[in-house]
């Protein structure tokens, strides 16, 4: 009773792509917190924050992750936050979980490139360094095993991962 893999890492690790890439490679549905927020919502995340604030996400958050890890067959990717809930990293303990690794200078790039991150507006770089630094310990704390995601295709750590399966 269990994803086959969890996904962590910060925004623009990656997790949402190779999470989609590991599913199709094992045959299984890709689940995203994020997007069963979204759907449980009836809005987009930065719409959440504008309306109810970081905390009413959170606690979303929280239930969507609590729903998602009774889920079988699924290859499942979490919110880059999703780790800073103490319950939730105590739920992680028995499951597989891969920590996306990625440098500050590749994810602010890659952030820089893809959909609005209520948490990362003004000085994108700054913020993403100050949320890397202080999440890094909690992916670490909950991750089975690191991947190094710099200078390589999604496919390439998809295939990985499936290897150390
Ligand atoms: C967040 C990361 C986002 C999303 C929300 C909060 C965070 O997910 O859950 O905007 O606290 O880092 P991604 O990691 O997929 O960007």
């Amino acid at each position: 009773m269990s994803p086959v893999v969890v996904l962590v890492g910060p925004p623009g690790s990656g997790k949402s792509t190779v999470a989609a890439l590991l599913a199709d490679r094992l045959r299984k549905a890709h689940r995203d917190t994020d997007t069963d927020i979204e759907a449980a919502a009836g809005k987009p995340i930065p719409d959440i924050f504008v309306d109810s604030g970081e905390p009413a996400f959170r606690a979303m958050e929280r239930a969507a992750i609590v729903a998602a890890l009774q889920a079988d067959d699924v290859v499942l990717s979490l919110g880059g936050g999703a780790i800073l809930d103490p319950d939730t990293r105590a739920d992680l303990a028995g499951h597989t979980v891969v920590f996306l690794d990625v440098s500050l200078g590749e994810a602010a790039k890659r952030v820089g490139l893809g959909v609005a991150r209520p948490l990362l507006l003004g000085n994108v770089r700054t913020q993403l360094k100050n949320l890397m630094d202080a999440r890094r310990p909690f992916y670490l704390e909950v991750a089975k095993w690191t991947v190094p995601t710099d200078d390589r295709a999604p496919e390439d750590i998809a295939a990985e991962i499936v290897e150390h399966l």
